[in-house]
């Protein structure tokens, strides 16, 4: 079997899996107020399981996120059973790099390649405004940790008018000092909190117009487009909403609670759970689902997805 299609001819090899909806931050934008406990839980043998049928539809690529990935302390096992599979040959992971250091030795060894690390602010206050937590030394100990070892290390920056919009230029120089590629989302408009992500949205294209763009490759399954600073300073600008990249993607979710999910952007879902023990039934499943694969998202059109990010996975 070759690597699954969808019916807009999209090859579909990227699995992005929450592994838990709990998050040690709280991020506004992020974390819906009334964060409900789970009513399921997918366990490791269940995701095992999704692992197995993954790999025999020859996925290439898998992300673990959350919620916050590290607070399920399986995740070490979790990589390493997913390194061990035949086809799947990308393994990262999206976290807040609060437990960062506790983990990273045994992730790498575990077979990890890429870690995505999100920080929207350099300061302390704002940390503290953002996420309602005092980690944000810890975080770029954990950042210099990561950018010392064998990882491909970005750090995702996430633009919130009037929040961090004015920190460009310190993420920039942070990103050169630091050797780490930064790049900078645009914020999106899912979950609950519809006041306060209005009110923080922007334009992300019009705060970039000032620095030279960098040509990519033809064919680049990369959702970001690079930048360059005046200090030749490499750095990814992610704007689903005012430049989408839908007829690129190339990946669908898994959800904590057992759903997959096509789009982001889209509340469609298919429950999955009682199938992440019978694997030959949800290797069909899969096949089947992936052929309504949305052609792209409708958030320009006014259409929003009510789910926010923790409760989907990055
Ligand atoms: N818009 C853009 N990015 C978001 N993230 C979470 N919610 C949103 C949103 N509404 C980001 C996090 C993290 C990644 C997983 O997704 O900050 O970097």
């Amino acid at each position: 079997m070759k690597t699954m299609q969808d019916k807009y001819y999209r090859e579909i090899d990227y699995a992005r899996i929450s592994i838990t909806d709990y998050c040690n931050l709280s991020c506004r934008y992020c974390k819906s107020e009334a964060d409900a406990i789970l009513e399921k839980q997918v366990s490791q043998k269940q995701l095992f399981n999704l692992i197995d049928v993954l790999d025999e539809l020859k996925f290439r690529k898998i992300r673990f996120t959350g919620g916050e990935p590290l607070l399920n302390d399986w995740i070490v096992s979790l990589v390493e059973y997913t390194n061990n599979k035949e086809h799947i040959k990308d393994i990262g992971l999206t976290t807040n790099a609060v437990l960062l250091d506790k983990y990273l030795d045994a992730l790498i060894k575990a077979g990890l390649k890429r870690i995505n690390i999100s920080l929207d602010t350099l300061d302390d206050n704002k940390y503290y405004e953002i996420t309602k937590t005092n980690y944000l030394q810890r975080v770029k100990d954990n950042i210099a940790l990561a950018v010392a070892s064998e990882l491909i290390v970005k750090v995702n920056v996430v633009l919130l008018k009037g929040v961090n919009d004015n920190e460009i230029v310190n993420f920039l120089e942070f990103g050169r000092l630091n050797n780490v590629q930064i790049r900078f989302i645009e914020l999106m408009p899912i979950g609950e909190n519809d006041d306060f992500i209005k009110d923080k949205q922007l334009n992300i294209r019009d705060k970039f117009k000032n620095y030279q763009s960098r040509e990519k490759k033809p064919n680049c399954k990369d959702v970001s487009d690079y930048y360059i600073d005046e200090y030749g300073y490499c750095f990814g600008i992610i704007s689903p909403i005012s430049n989408h990249f839908c007829e690129r993607c190339n990946r669908i979710r898994f959800t904590s609670d057992g759903k997959l999910r096509l789009c982001l952007h889209s509340d469609n879902e298919l429950d999955i759970y009682e199938y992440l023990n019978k694997k030959e039934e949800l290797k069909a499943l899969i096949l089947n689902y992936i052929k309504e694969k949305p052609e792209k998202h409708y958030l320009n059109e006014n259409m929003k997805a009510n789910k926010g990010m923790s409760k989907i996975g990055g």
